[in-house]
């Protein structure tokens, strides 16, 4: 019997969308990328792959909604974020993504950086400017991780992306 995928993104400004699109390209030419608002019900589907961005060190509040949906499945999990992928808070992150999904097989996990919202951090900025100690106050550290940031995804993230997906597919069709 064919195996059925599917890829489900959440992105509000692009990022994880285009992760969504990298990720589908290495999956079976049969497969299919959905927007999460457009996604069709999980239980026609024998593959997964659901991806978010991170919202206050969470998976974003769409992608959770599909998460919870999702029940004995493969599935593989992929995110952006502003932080480094390298840091505990993308680590924290990912572990709270997989905790939504521990009613399935997790094959695979990709996580990246992603260009934050300029309106977004105009805000924090103007929200921090005579707050020097605030948690999100701007500091040299926050400026070269967001000019970091403002560099992804490309093309290496995309490529990473589709490996990590590719992988897996080769060892669901050798099995
Ligand atoms: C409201 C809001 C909250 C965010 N919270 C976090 C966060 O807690 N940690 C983080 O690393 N990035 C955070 N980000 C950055 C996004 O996760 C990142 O830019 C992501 O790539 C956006 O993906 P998208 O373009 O698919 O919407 C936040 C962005 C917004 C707009």
């Amino acid at each position: 019997m064919k195996m059925k995928y599917m890829v489900v993104y959440s992105s509000k400004t692009g990022n994880t969308k285009m992760i969504a699109k990298a990720i589908n390209k290495a999956l079976p030419e049969e497969s299919e990328v959905f927007s999460v608002q457009n996604a069709p019900e999980p239980n026609d589907y024998d593959f997964i792959a659901i991806g978010g961005w991170v919202d206050k060190g969470m998976p974003d509040a769409a992608m959770q909604n599909y998460m919870n949906k999702i029940k004995n499945k493969n599935v593989g999990i992929f995110m952006t974020l502003g932080a480094y992928p390298d840091s505990q808070h993308a680590k924290d992150s990912m572990q709270k993504a997989r905790q939504l999904l521990k009613d399935n097989d997790i094959l695979c996990e990709f996580i990246c950086q992603g260009k934050v919202d300029p309106q977004l951090i105009k805000r924090m900025r103007e929200m921090t400017k005579n707050n020097p100690y605030h948690p999100h106050a701007m500091n040299e550290e926050r400026k070269a991780r967001l000019a970091e940031a403002a560099k992804h995804p490309n093309q290496l993230d995309c490529q990473n992306a589709a490996e990590a997906f590719a992988k897996i597919f080769e060892n669901i069709q050798g099995a």
